[in-house]
């Protein structure tokens, strides 16, 4: 598999629309995707021309989204051609504070895009979910045209999210651009607070050689992504040529369906002493309002999108990578150890 930048410059190349003169703002940056599109955006578009944004941590720009004078001054200042929107607060969390949940998923999007009308920003990409789906859409292949009834305030506010997409090309002429996303699993950052978090911290478990509590049922399906996928697909989508994009709410991402069972099986092959217990809790009840599997199909067809892991390729790539991240930690600790016994005796 080629890297994400390579991969996203042919298909850029193909569609005629690869540009190296975004300047690009991208908020939540220090969460479980921005951590990963925020190098692969610097790559694509030159380290000077990302601004990477959150509320807290380690970020060039401190920025909270609900503070409008500050949100619009930032952006004032920083002329950006494209807005990555990743601020947010995710599902399982959201329960616990909907007020919060609320006042981030949509007040603070709405706050983005009033910004970007008034400053001719000319692109924002919203990442919406498969949680703006409820108990009443199909479980099986869920297609785009699903109706999004959502039961979690993360859903409701994301749903909304769609169709103020809608609105605001239609009424301001401004390129909004919404993915559905599933579970994204990757093993470069950590996930925050979202009902298929488990599916990240199942694989660094079973490689720390630990015995894993998983808040899901054994046969809970959900739609899952690769990280590699999602950050490529969503960088493709965002280049494509405006003509391509004909679902103005958004489109499915799809990668591949698993259970925690599926997850546990693959594990178990590479490590054949992991141990799994199945506790269900709330985030099972989330998850049981959503769907098994996603038909991206419109997707496919109007941009080409197309996922290169699936479960069993993502499981081995997890393992593997998150065992060279354990040794390379230890392999460093170990040597500031013996440099430390070496300053000590001297
Ligand atoms: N990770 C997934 O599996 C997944 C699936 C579907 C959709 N999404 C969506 O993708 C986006 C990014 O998800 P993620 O997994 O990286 O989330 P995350 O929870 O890991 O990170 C969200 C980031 O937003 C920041 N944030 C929260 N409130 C803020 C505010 N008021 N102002 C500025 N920053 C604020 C947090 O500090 C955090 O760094 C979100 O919009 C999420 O809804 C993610």
């Amino acid at each position: 598999m080629g890297s994400i930048r390579d991969s996203v410059i042919s298909s850029g190349q193909e569609s005629g629309t690869a540009t190296r003169t975004q300047r690009v703002l991208v908020t939540g940056c220090n969460g479980q995707i921005g951590q990963v599109l925020v190098p692969a955006l610097q790559e694509r578009y030159g380290k000077a021309n990302v601004f990477d944004s959150d509320m807290r941590g380690a970020a060039s720009i401190t920025l909270d989204v609900t503070d409008v004078a500050a949100l619009t001054a930032t952006i004032r200042r920083l002329q950006p051609t494209q807005i990555y929107h990743l601020a947010a607060v995710l599902s399982a969390t959201g329960e616990k504070d909907p007020v919060r949940a609320w006042q981030v998923n949509l007040n603070g999007y709405f706050n983005i895009l009033e910004a970007a009308v008034a400053c001719d920003v000319k692109q924002v990409f919203f990442p919406s979910t498969i949680a703006v789906y409820g108990p009443d859409a199909p479980r099986e292949a869920t297609p785009d045209s699903a109706p999004t009834r959502p039961t979690t305030i993360y859903g409701i506010a994301k749903a909304a999210g769609e169709n103020l997409a809608a609105w605001y090309r239609q009424k301001h002429d401004l390129d909004v651009r919404v993915l559905r996303y599933p579970g994204i699993i990757g093993w470069e950052s950590s996930p925050g607070g979202g009902t298929t978090d488990y599916a990240v911290e199942i694989f660094h478990a079973a490689v720390r050689g630990r015995a894993f509590r998983c808040p899901l049922g054994a046969d809970r399906a959900l739609p899952m992504l690769a990280m590699q996928d999602a950050i490529r697909g969503t960088i493709e989508f965002m280049e494509a040529a405006p003509e391509k994009i004909r679902q103005p709410s958004g489109y499915n991402l799809g990668g591949f369906s698993a259970a925690p069972a599926d997850f546990a099986s693959e594990i178990s092959r590479a490590i054949p002493d992991f141990s799994i217990e199945y506790v269900p809790d709330h985030r099972d009840a989330i998850a049981a309002s959503w769907p098994a599997g996603l038909d991206d199909s419109s997707a496919r067809r109007d941009w080409g999108w197309q996922p290169q892991y699936d479960l069993h390729t993502l499981s081995a790539a997890m393992l593997g990578h998150i065992a060279a991240d354990q040794a390379a930690a230890a392999a460093d600790s170990a040597f500031r150890g013996l440099s430390q016994v070496a300053v000590n005796a001297a």
